[in-house]
């Protein structure tokens, strides 16, 4: 089997007539796990929206091919199906759907009619993986993210990614407003995806959580593009300098147009 491949290429991406992501490059491959960085309002969070096919994302160049067909033009339930998951930065709630209905639901759309999850063993996964993540089983009864804290729903968002085992994940600011104990439990449900059939890219402002989960490349992105990529490092250089730092490195002004 050939490991899968997530490739962007020049992507741009307008929100309401405006340019933000401008000439945006990333291939991950199956087993590799990217960190993207960068200050807010560059474009990280209109790139995961674009590739996920958020109407309000218009897509105006590049391609977004996965093992080779492109997302970009794919209806959003077809990207899914394909293998892509988006863990949202700010995760929806979904009144009067039970938080097991909605899980057996989305994998039953992915794994197709006549090929549906035995319920036996779709709640044997169930308790499985909520015991992993440290989850009351209270919460498979309760409506998708109604109620919950901000910890408890990046938490929920992490039990979907370990329940729909995607090709691809793009986890949106995942640790943000976590305290230490529920970023060791995101960090050990994304390390437990760890394989060649899978791949990750990580949205961060901080190193913190990049002590949890060891990414294999790291990204800071500006002005709508990647500007830079290195190692671990480079989060830990971020961490020190502030991206003004990096700023006064690559000779980036503050309200300079990259021009792809
Ligand atoms: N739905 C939207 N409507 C209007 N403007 C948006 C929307 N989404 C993003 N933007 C704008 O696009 C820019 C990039 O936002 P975003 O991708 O969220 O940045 P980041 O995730 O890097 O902090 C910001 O100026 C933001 O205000
Ligand atoms: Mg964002």
């Amino acid at each position: 089997m050939t490991v899968p491949e997530l490739k962007i290429k020049d992507l741009h991406v307008s929100v309401e007539g405006k340019s933000i992501v401008k000439g945006f490059d990333l291939t991950i491959k199956g087993g590799e796990i990217h960190a993207l960085m960068g200050p807010n309002g560059t474009g990280k969070s209109t790139v995961a929206s674009a590739i996920m096919g958020h109407p309000k994302y218009q897509v105006t160049g590049g391609s977004a091919l996965l093992e080779g067909a492109n997302l970009l033009d794919m209806a959003v339930d077809e990207r899914a199906r394909a293998g892509m998951f988006l863990a949202m930065q700010y995760p929806s709630e979904v009144s009067g759907v039970t938080n097991a209905e909605f899980l057996r639901t989305a994998i039953n759309g992915r794994r197709g009619e006549g090929n549906e999850i035995p319920l036996m063993k779709f709640l044997k996964t169930l308790d499985k993986k909520m015991d992993m993540l440290e989850m009351d089983q209270k919460f498979a009864e309760r409506y998708v993210n109604e109620g919950f804290s901000g910890g408890e729903k990046k938490r929920n968002e992490i039990l979907q990614l370990m329940m729909l085992e995607p090709k691809f994940a793009i986890l949106d600011e995942i640790d943000s407003g976590l305290d230490i104990d529920a970023l060791k439990w995101v960090a050990k449900g994304v390390n437990s995806m760890r394989s060649e059939n899978f791949g990750c890219l990580i949205i961060t402002h901080y190193q913190r959580l990049l002590n949890y989960i060891k990414p294999d490349v790291v990204h800071v992105m500006m002005n709508g593009r990647i500007v830079k990529t290195g190692g671990p490092e480079l989060a830990l250089q971020l961490e020190a300098e502030g991206y003004d730092g990096m700023k006064a490195e690559l000779g980036i002004k503050d309200d300079e147009t990259v021009e792809a």
